[in-house]
């Protein structure tokens, strides 16, 4: 009996997953609802006796109507980005088709409010909060706001990070030193835009690691798999404005280079403190699905930046590649409640992004956008399995010719015994991509990563 799973793509991520799926021995059968025609997922759901079909916006109730179309042939689907499990994709797919989406139902999609996650953290986990304040234009009049968020620095001090409650998918987020650097300026171009929306939370700035831990969830048990390290900014040695990231690494183990055992621990207690708050007494399904949490390891250890409610892009490229596990498996595991771990080599993980010239809006580019992968795949013949290429913002148009779009182009993910040869694979695979895209030279560079683990160094041997 073949598997026929839903999938709802955006970016490369998707693309990871369709492959990891196709790596099963059950016979799957791809039904895809794409932002656009991705040539890998095209071809998955094609050579599957599946559907690929395009929905720009991924509207919900456009996803709703194809998987109606097929509900006969769908097991269960799998979400790739966050906007439509914000939109409620869980509940009303299962209300209207019948078919689990393996995602939290809506009132568990933490990324809805950065005020929540604070909120509930306080209550489990206040140890892994920064000193935080919350200023919502409910309570407080707007001019009376400044004076009290003068207050609140003259307390916390200047080194602030200011969140809007809403997502704003890391563009609303100001961070002392790298946006701004006086209170006139945190107040004026962070604080005030944001409050004209809604509440913003200003939150003490912290110095360490950033790294990440994504869990997977049957609604009982929580799953953590390794941790990944994304590199969030534009350019090379953390240069320039965030972007989603421009690449991660994933060492052997569970651990990063930068990370002590204790730090797992204690990165893994706090989300499960977390998803047992959530949860209740006995299994909560509606919890099923990913907990993406952004960590910062701290002189005073680990603290959390934010929680998601599905994978990581680029992070789950360092893990599916590598999982142990039959992911249908897994899949089928998490539907029933029965899902008590997951298994992943002991090999590490590099991913580039290639993107396009224009990607974050820092320079213009206005010619042609042709991109021809045949060489980088050409590298397969070298490096096997050991070498994914997953196009994300790409489009392949009805003459065969793959054309960039405004996001994240390709991920080259390269796989190995050690960082140094994975960063290898996947550095020469993304230096073959032709055409007007650029990438990270230093993604898991010996120095980089170096750097991560004398940093952390000072900083524990000066914690209080
Ligand atoms: P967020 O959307 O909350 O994850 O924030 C985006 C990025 O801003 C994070 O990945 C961090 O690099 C940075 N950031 C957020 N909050 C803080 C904080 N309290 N201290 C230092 N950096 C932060
Ligand atoms: N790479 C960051 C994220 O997926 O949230």
């Amino acid at each position: 009996m073949p598997v026929g799973v839903l999938g709802v793509s955006y970016g490369s991520r998707f693309a990871c997953l369709a492959d990891t799926l196709c790596r099963s021995w059950h016979m799957v059968r791809l039904f895809i609802a794409d932002k656009q025609r991705n040539p890998f997922n095209l071809r998955k759901a094609q050579e599957t006796g599946g559907e690929h079909v395009v929905i720009p916006d991924l509207d919900v109730r456009e996803i709703v109507k194809f998987a109606r179309r097929h509900a006969r042939e769908i097991s269960f689907g799998i979400l790739g980005p966050e906007g439509p499990g914000m939109q409620g994709i869980r509940d009303q797919l299962e209300r209207e088709t019948g078919i689990k989406m393996i995602c939290p139902s809506l009132q568990y999609f933490l990324e809805k409010s950065k005020v929540r996650q604070r909120k509930l953290l306080q209550e489990v986990a206040p140890e892994a909060n920064p000193r935080f304040r919350v200023f919502d234009p409910a309570e407080i009049p707007r001019e009376r706001v400044k004076e009290e968020v003068y207050r609140w620095l003259d307390e916390v001090g200047e080194r602030v990070a200011v969140k809007p409650d809403a997502p704003a998918t890391g563009k609303g987020v100001g961070v002392w030193g790298d946006h701004f650097r006086t209170r006139e300026e945190m107040f004026q171009e962070y604080f005030l835009p944001s409050f004209a929306k809604g509440p913003v939370i200003v939150e003490e700035k912290l110095e360490g690691e950033e790294f990440s831990l994504q869990f997977l969830s049957d609604g009982e048990h929580l799953v953590p798999t390794p941790c990944v390290r994304d590199y969030k900014r534009a350019f090379d040695w953390d240069q320039g404005p965030n972007t989603g990231g421009m690449g991660s690494y994933k060492d052997r183990g569970e651990l990063l280079p930068f990370m002590e055992r204790r730090d797992w621990e204690e990165a893994v207690s706090i989300a499960e403190r977390l998803h047992r708050r959530l949860k209740g007494e006995g299994r909560n399904p509606g919890l099923m699905g990913v907990m993406y949490v952004g960590y910062i390891l701290t002189r005073e250890g680990v603290k959390v930046l934010e929680v998601n409610s599905r994978w990581g892009d680029p992070e789950v490229m360092n893990l599916m590649p590598l999982l142990e596990d039959d992911f249908v498996e897994v899949c089928f595991k998490c539907l029933d409640g029965e899902l008590r771990g997951m298994r992943f080599r002991e090999r590490a993980s590099v991913v580039i992004y290639a993107v396009p010239l224009d990607y974050g809006g820092y320079r213009k580019y206005s010619g042609p956008r042709r991109v021809r992968l045949e060489e980088a795949e050409e590298l397969r013949k070298r490096y096997g399995e050991d070498l994914r290429l997953y196009p994300g913002s790409l489009e392949v148009r009805e003459n065969g010719e793959l054309w960039a779009l405004s996001s994240r182009t390709v991920a080259a993910v390269g796989l190995a015994e050690d960082l140094g040869r994975a960063r290898e694979i996947a550095l020469e695979a993304v230096r073959r991509i032709d055409g007007p895209l650029r990438h990270r030279e230093d993604i898991a560079l010996r120095e980089h990563v170096e750097r991560s683990i004398s940093h952390m160094r000072a900083l524990r041997s000066s914690a209080p």
